[in-house]
């Protein structure tokens, strides 16, 4: 018996096939890219993901020896709050808005005005944010009125892809609650929210728990992709929420750092916890009946990845960061802002750039590459150290993942800058394997996720910080804290220059 999870990221569908102990077979991915149209947008069109899908699909089945009728169950994830929005005939109306998308601010405030900021947070856990769904939707009805006129269903980036898998509209509570159209506590579309911002809820898909069968494979998917009609597909979680059942980050006390394109500290909360400003978002958890809470910074393996492919185009990652090693801690005075994509915890500012702050005759290359990796390791402590004064709960245990945790280099620069010991784990594939854990989970092979997780996950590793630069890290840590407020006035009026 096999389980497929499907990761539809902003950079590739991934497929991953595991066994019904946990074990991974085969994973394979099908890259491609968004579109910036504009300073401050993010998109992509969907069928991308579709085209992505039925792709890695086929090559893992191949890879894996595994022919399609061998598939027992389906797990869907991808990256959350991307608008999608289709018509009475299900045709796609516009690329969808991503996450990363910046354009919303105006509508951010408009709902805040019409609900009042403090029931918005009382009711969805969050404050709107540029990034979210909601605010997208209120964009697309204020500037592009014949495209709202005609939407009749609106999805989110994975649910795309089951729509395409299954002919059914479905949505997972997890991503469903980073739309923020939810009310967080009773795990479903909020009437009040939707009433208050006039959008129809026949529009939004029925809601399921992550282990949830939402829907069948259909004869057409069957023939796209080598899949048997009839395979059960389940509800799966958005990304970071299947990132954390992945890493088995599934009960109160154990962390999620993961360092993906966007950078994420995830905690499991057994309640609907609400940090009271809004400050870490509240969404529901892939784990039924459970929820967390989260800190995401939108640059964060993808600042190095910027960083790598503007000043050191060709070079692999291993060897552009086997100089940043020979460099102190502190890079001597070299700081780094990896606000590329403006930010979201702890400044929600679209608005914030990155910089590089400190620069003498004196750094090189070796110097900016390190300042790099520690700018990004700061902005992720801002988002733990709010965490850890929420009144969540002890940190127990911080598992580490995703590409930017397979350096060893940047997982001991977050060990000395968090103070605190990084655990890895013997699973690396993140959101796609925790999707896959799922469908297992409602296929019935485990009892619920927290077994599953605790018969397929281990530690299998620790980095420890080093006192000697946890002292040098305390010293740089308050100067970087002090450049963000010090910046964002500059910040504005670059943004009101209006470049191309
Ligand atoms: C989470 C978020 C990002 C995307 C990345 O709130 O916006 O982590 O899900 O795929």
């Amino acid at each position: 018996m096999y389980f497929l999870g499907i990761d539809s990221s902003t950079t590739a569908t991934k497929a991953l096939l595991m066994d019904s102990t946990g074990q991974v077979l085969a994973v394979a991915a099908a890259e491609y890219s968004f579109e910036t149209p504009r300073p401050l947008w993010s998109e992509q069109h969907p069928n991308l993901w579709w085209e992505g899908t039925q792709k890695s699909i086929r090559a893992v089945l191949t890879k894996a020896g595994v022919s399609g009728d061998q598939v027992a169950g389906i797990g869907l994830t991808g990256q959350m709050h991307g608008l999608v929005l289709l018509d009475e005939a299900g045709q796609v109306l516009r690329p969808a808005i991503l996450w990363n998308d910046q354009r919303t601010q105006a509508q951010c405030d408009e709902i805040h005005r019409m609900i009042g900021k403090e029931l918005f947070i009382q009711i969805t856990g969050n404050v709107a944010l540029t990034g979210f769904t909601a605010p997208k939707i209120l964009w697309v009805k204020d500037n592009e009125p014949e495209i709202y006129a005609k939407v009749r269903h609106i999805l989110l980036p994975k649910d795309y892809v089951r729509y395409r898998l299954t002919n059914s509209f479905a949505m997972d509570k997890a991503d469903g609650a980073g739309t923020v159209l939810f009310d967080i506590k009773s795990r479903t579309w909020s009437p009040q929210i939707l009433h208050a911002l006039r959008i129809d809820p026949v529009w939004m898909p029925p809601v399921y728990e992550g282990p949830q069968i939402t829907g069948y494979i259909s004869p057409e998917a069957a023939a796209a992709t080598g899949l048997k009609a009839g395979i059960p597909v389940m509800a799966g979680g958005g990304d970071q929420a299947a990132q954390a059942v992945g890493v088995g980050a599934v009960q109160e006390g154990i962390v999620a750092l993961t360092l993906g394109t966007s950078g994420v500290v995830f905690a499991t909360a057994n309640d609907a916890f609400i940090e009271p400003q809004g400050r870490l978002h509240s969404f529901c958890h892939a784990v039924p009946g459970k929820w967390h809470l989260m800190g995401v910074m939108l640059s964060a393996a993808g600042s190095l990845r910027w960083y790598r492919d503007t000043f050191a185009p060709g070079l692999g990652f291993d060897e552009l960061l086997a100089s940043a090693a020979e460099i102190a801690a502190g890079s001597d005075g070299l700081l780094f802002l990896p606000y590329l994509t403006g930010e979201r915890t702890p400044h929600p500012d679209p608005l914030a750039r990155g910089a590089f702050v400190g620069l003498t005759v004196r750094h090189g290359m070796a110097h900016c590459t390190r300042a790099v990796l520690e700018g990004v390791a700061f902005g992720l402590k801002d988002s733990f150290e709010l965490m850890k004064s929420s009144g969540l709960g002890k940190i127990t245990q911080v598992r580490v993942s995703g590409g930017g945790a397979k350096s060893a280099l940047w997982r001991q620069i977050l060990a000395d800058i968090f103070d605190c010991e990084l655990v890895t784990l013997n699973t690396t594939e993140g959101a796609a394997y925790g999707a896959a854990l799922l469908a297992a989970v409602g296929a019935g092979v485990f009892k619920d996720v927290e077994s599953a997780c605790a018969a397929a996950i281990t530690v299998t590793g620790s980095t420890l910080p080093v006192a000697e630069r946890v002292k040098a890290y305390e010293k740089v840590y308050p100067i970087y804290r002090e450049l963000y407020p010090a910046l964002t006035s500059s910040f504005k009026r670059i943004h009101s220059l209006a470049l191309p």
